[in-house]
């Protein structure tokens, strides 16, 4: 084993070298003949002058050594549905899905809308799409029709690729109407829609426009569709999420850096092997799920467990039932779903031979120790791995590479810096670097951001340099806007966003938007969102809300009518998940002078924290009302 120091230091300092033998972990059609430009800075170009494909290189070149092994092991517990795809059913099922495509023209640099459940024809159809060097967009399943809305104006896909609904604790959710309403909201239309029907909720195809999957598939059975050697810079996939302004942000991918990034993360992060199997209980519609449900595992010749269905349904053991059965190597979670699992009985733990588990690696938020310690204890002190890392990057900008080099983990550390990334902890008024131990800072990347990270923000790369490199000041830097230390071991903690971003169970929110879709209410002048601390969710948003007749609003029941209507428009404008926990009423927000939203001081107070400095505000009796709510 190489110490990882080294293997860090020679990432950075060697950087050529290092990422030119990482390339060898992939399949070329031609080798790329210089490793990174980076000519053009903050815009960096891998492998340029290589051609690859990602679906090859997931799926086709595996054929050869492991045609007959689990590729994808989709179990739904849902419609109790369980289906293992060997890497042969899987090559034939993409290239179902790409004939599809094709048929309707789509072809190179073409955008696809993936907007599905946790399904395999949903893996199907992403690989189906780097498979022909058409650019994925998948939109989380979860949103409503103006999420998607936003999405598919910026994206202008080609072709949609939809079911008639998903399932979540067998109860089902329609999709159709959301997307038909999508559809309808945005400028682009798409000229086609393919509909998987799951046979779950009726709809109505719309004529002349949505094709089903079906009959489509009948008619492609044998069709052969090559892979479509791309150059290594092509976009692979956009997928949005959300920062500080209202507008999503197609975070754009390439394909070379981000294949070679996946490929070399299996073995040095997650300890994965060849014919082993790796269990990401994510969703599709995130960055891990693209990374480790999908492409990762696969691109390393293991089987992947696609899971639809509640941690805890039919009981808190369903997960671990799927480690023992599948003898599942590499499990990846978030410690939201721990903490879910953590109110069950914890025998359900004991019941299962996890022998096969080598350790659990968990992400998307803070690991809480209680948390940790638990599933630690539980998992009869395998190792938990925490990774830190973002829907830009792609691959963990922090952890424990076991892989490198055995190490120890810090409760409550993601852990050290990882290959590639060139870390340095600044202050956020002058920029300079901090690094003394235990100084609180910006956590930055010093360019070339390494394979696999965001190439540009889709259709805007001023907002690329604006939003992430002109943040910090006198340096050109990538913010990644998470507040940090690091300690006199080099292991790093991170204590929260420096911007408008809020966490809950995992998923990441922008609070503006949820601003913008409760000002949409009629009855509401004004409002500030907040993200809260919570026991289970890591945070709830709550918001603040000032009506604009408050005539009728002079009892308890008005009041939750009203709550009751704005939780309505945001789960029908952006989904669930982004429905506040409260909504308040008050009759003015604590602001600055010139007008700023003192957005600390209203999280502060509602967590029960001193708010600090509140010389600036313009009216004090704003914060007591918001104090007097909490109460
Ligand atoms: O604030 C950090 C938090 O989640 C943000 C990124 O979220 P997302 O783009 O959805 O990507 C998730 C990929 C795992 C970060 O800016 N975050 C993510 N992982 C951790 C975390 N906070 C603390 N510890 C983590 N391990």
């Amino acid at each position: 084993m190489v110490a990882f120091a080294d293997f860090h230091r020679r990432s950075i300092e060697d950087r050529d070298a290092f990422w030119s033998e990482q390339a060898q972990l992939i399949d070329w059609q031609t080798k790329p003949q210089q490793i990174c430009d980076y000519s053009n800075p903050p815009f960096a170009k891998w492998f340029v002058g290589g051609t690859t494909n990602l679906c090859h290189n997931a799926v086709d070149r595996h054929l050869a050594d492991r045609a007959d092994q689990a590729a994808l092991i989709f179990v739904s517990t849902e419609t109790d549905q369980e289906h293992t795809y060997t890497y042969r059913d899987l090559h034939a099922e993409v290239q179902r899905m790409a004939a599809i495509l094709k048929a309707q023209g789509v072809t190179k640099g073409d955008r696809v809308l993936i907007y599905m459940p946790m399904i395999a024809e949903a893996a199907f159809a992403m690989l189906a799409c780097v498979r022909i060097g058409a650019i994925h967009s998948v939109v989380f399943g979860g949103f409503a029709s103006h999420s998607l809305a936003t999405r598919i104006e910026d994206a202008t896909p080609k072709v949609i690729i939809s079911a008639d609904a998903g399932s979540r604790g067998g109860k089902v959710i329609p999709y159709k109407h959301l997307l038909d309403e999508a559809i309808r909201l945005s400028s682009h239309k798409p000229g086609k829609v393919l509909m998987v029907d799951r046979k779950l909720a009726p709809f109505t195809p719309v004529a002349d426009r949505d094709l089903d999957y079906a009959t489509e598939r009948a008619q492609h059975m044998d069709t052969v569709v090559p892979c479509e050697w791309v150059e290594s810079t092509h976009p692979s996939y956009t997928l949005y999420t959300s920062g500080t302004t209202g507008k999503p942000k197609g975070v754009q991918r390439d394909t070379a850096g981000y294949t070679v990034a996946l490929a070399s993360s299996i073995p040095h992060i997650y300890q994965g092997k060849p014919g082993g199997t790796f269990f990401c209980t994510s969703d599709i519609g995130w960055v891990v799920g693209h990374s480790y449900i999908i492409y990762g595992p696969l691109i390393g010749g293991m089987a992947t467990i696609m899971y639809e269905g509640l941690p805890i349904r039919p009981d808190g053991g369903i997960w671990w039932s799927l480690v023992e059965k599948y003898k599942v190597n590499v499990m990846f979670s978030a410690p939201t779903a721990i903490r879910v699992l953590k109110k069950q009985d914890p025998a359900l733990l004991s019941k299962y031979d996890l022998s096969s588990l080598q350790a659990l690696f968990l992400a998307g938020e803070p690991l809480d120790e209680p948390t940790a310690k638990w599933i630690s204890e539980g998992l009869n002190g395998k190792p938990i791995i925490d990774n830190y890392w973002q829907t830009e990057t792609g691959w963990p900008i922090l952890t424990i590479c076991n892989g490198v080099e055995k190490a120890e983990s810090k409760f409550g550390s993601p852990g050290k810096a990882v290959y590639g990334y060139n870390v340095k902890l600044v202050d956020d008024q002058t920029g300079e670097e901090l690094t003394g131990a235990n100084q609180k800072g910006v956590l930055t990347i010093e360019g070339p951001l390494p394979p696999g990270n965001l190439q540009t923000i889709w259709g805007d790369d001023k907002r690329f340099v604006s939003t992430y490199w002109s943040t910090v000041p006198n340096k050109l830097v990538y913010n990644t806007f998470d507040w940090a230390v690091r300690d006199e071991d080099g292991y790093f903690f991170i204590l929260g966003r420096t911007d408008d971003v809020i966490n809950v169970a995992g998923h990441r929110l922008g609070t503006r938007e949820i601003e913008e879709s409760i000002s949409s209410h009629p009855n509401i002048a004004e409002v500030a969102v907040v993200g809260v601390a919570d026991q289970l969710k890591g945070q709830v948003a709550m918001a603040f809300a000032i009506a604009k007749d408050t005539s009728g609003l002079t009892d308890d029941a008005a009041r939750s009518k009203l709550e009751a209507e704005i939780m309505k428009v945001v789960d029908t404008q952006l989904g669930a998940l982004a429905r506040p926990a409260r909504v308040m009423f008050v009759t003015a927000l604590p602001k600055t002078r010139s007008g700023k939203l003192l957005r600390r001081a209203i999280q502060a107070v509602c967590e029960k924290r001193d708010p600090g400095d509140l010389t600036t505000i313009d009216d004090p009796t704003a914060l007591t009302q918001i104090q007097d709510q909490i109460a």
